[in-house]
C-alpha cells in the first residue's frame, strides 16, 4: 500500500522539519504563548521575545498577575498589540474560569480571547496530542493544491470542505505534535506561494495541482476587497502663469512633497483659502474629476482652477509659485504629475 498523506508528511518532518524550536514542549502555557507570538511574526524574531517573556512570566499565574504596562513592555516591538492585550485577558480568564489550569479541550482553549479554531487545535495537538486539525494560511495552500480545491479558500463553503479534509488526513494521536509541526513547516518552506519546491515535496506523487500544472493558480486568489474612497478638491491657483504649491508637513501621505493646496469641498474654498494663504481668489468652473489609486484607498480629485484677485496678507513660508515645468521637475506626487499633464491645464 502506498504511504498515506500523514505517513509521508511525518517521514519528511523527521528528516527535514524543525526540531529545535524552544516551544517544542508539552507545557500548554508555553505552546500558547509561542503560537500567539507566531501568528504574525517570524520564528527568528519570536525566539528572543519568547525567552524574555518567560523569564518575566514563567507561568500563566505570573502573567495574570503582571501589570498591563509590564505585559505591553514585554511585547513592545512585536507589533499587532491586540495580541498582547488578549494574552493578558486570557491569562486572567484561565485563573478565574479554569481554576488556574490551562484548558485542555480545543473548545475550551478556543474560548480564550485571541485564540481561534486553528490556534486552539495547534495548542491541543502540541501539548496533549489531541487529534485536532489546524488550518492556517499555509495549510490552506498545501491542502488546496494537493486536493485541487478550486474557489475562494476564505469562503464559508470552501472553508468547511477544507476543515473536513484537514480532519480526515490526521494521523494517530501520538503523531499529532510532529504532524502539526510538519504540515506548518511544509507550507512555510516547500509549498510556498510563488516557488513551490515540488521536486522534493513528499506529497508530490498525488498532488492534483502538480499533476495539472496549476500550482500557481491554487489556492485561487481572494477576490479583491473594495478599498475606501476619499474625495479632495485641489486648487489650481494661478497668477501670471504660475501655480501656487504648498509643501506638505514631513509625515503622512506625500510628506515633504510639493502639492496643490487642498480643501475638502468647494463651498467655503474662497474664504478658507484667504485665511490660510492670505490671497483673495475667485473660483472658475471646476475640471473633470481624476481618480488616483493608492494601496489602501482611492482618491477622487476635483481639480478646481481659481484666479488671484488680491493679496491680503504675507505669503506662507511653505508655499511657492511654480511654472508648470518647474512643478513637474520638483518633488511632486504622481497624482499631481498626472493632473498637471492633462491637456486642459
Ligand atoms: N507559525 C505558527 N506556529 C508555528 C510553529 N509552531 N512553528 C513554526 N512556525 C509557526
Amino acid at each position: 500500500m502506498p504511504a498515506t498523506f500523514a505517513e509521508r508528511l511525518l517521514a519528511w518532518h523527521a528528516t527535514h522539519g524543525r526540531h529545535d524550536l524552544p516551544w517544542q514542549v508539552s507545557d500548554p502555557y508555553r505552546v500558547w504563548l509561542s503560537e500567539i507570538m507566531l501568528q504574525q511574526t517570524q520564528v527568528t524574531t519570536v525566539i528572543g521575545y519568547y525567552q524574555r517573556f518567560l523569564e518575566r512570566c514563567p507561568t500563566v499565574a505570573d502573567l495574570a498577575a503582571a501589570s498591563h504596562d509590564d505585559v505591553m513592555a514585554l511585547w513592545a516591538g512585536l507589533g499587532y498589540y491586540a495580541r498582547a492585550r488578549n494574552l493578558h485577558a486570557a491569562a486572567k480568564k484561565v485563573m478565574t474560569d479554569f481554576g488556574g489550569v490551562f484548558p485542555r479541550t480545543p473548545e475550551d482553549i478556543c474560548s480564550l480571547p485571541g485564540v481561534g479554531r486553528s490556534t486552539a487545535a495547534a495548542i491541543a495537538a502540541f501539548s496533549y496530542q489531541t487529534r485536532a486539525a489546524i488550518l492556517d494560511g499555509n495549510v490552506k495552500r498545501v491542502l488546496a493544491r494537493w486536493a485541487g480545491i478550486d474557489g475562494n479558500v476564505a469562503s464559508k463553503a470552501i472553508e468547511t470542505r477544507m476543515w473536513a479534509l484537514a480532519e480526515f488526513l490526521l494521523p494517530a494521536a501520538a503523531d499529532m505534535p510532529a504532524y502539526t509541526q510538519g504540515i506548518m513547516d511544509l507550507g512555510a518552506t516547500l509549498c510556498t506561494p510563488k516557488k513551490p519546491a515540488c521536486l522534493t515535496c513528499p506529497l508530490n506523487e498525488d498532488c492534483v495541482a502538480r499533476r495539472e500544472g496549476r500550482q500557481l493558480e491554487l489556492p485561487a486568489p481572494k477576490p479583491k476587497k473594495k478599498i475606501p474612497e476619499r474625495q479632495t478638491v485641489m486648487l489650481l491657483v494661478s497668477d501670471h502663469g504660475r501655480l501656487l504649491l504648498e509643501q506638505r508637513p514631513p509625515t503622512g501621505i506625500w510628506g515633504g512633497l510639493w502639492c496643490l493646496p487642498e480643501t475638502s469641498t468647494t463651498l467655503a474654498a474662497e474664504q478658507d483659502f484667504q485665511s490660510r494663504f492670505g490671497l483673495q481668489i475667485e473660483l472658475e468652473p471646476s475640471l473633470p474629476e481624476l481618480v488616483h489609486v493608492f494601496t489602501h484607498f482611492r482618491l477622487t480629485i476635483t481639480p478646481q482652477p481659481a484666479r488671484v484677485l488680491a493679496t491680503t496678507g504675507v505669503q506662507a513660508s511653505n508655499t511657492r509659485w511654480f511654472t508648470r515645468e518647474e512643478a513637474l521637475a520638483a518633488g511632486i506626487p504622481t497624482a499631481l504629475r498626472k493632473l498637471l499633464l492633462l491637456p486642459s491645464i
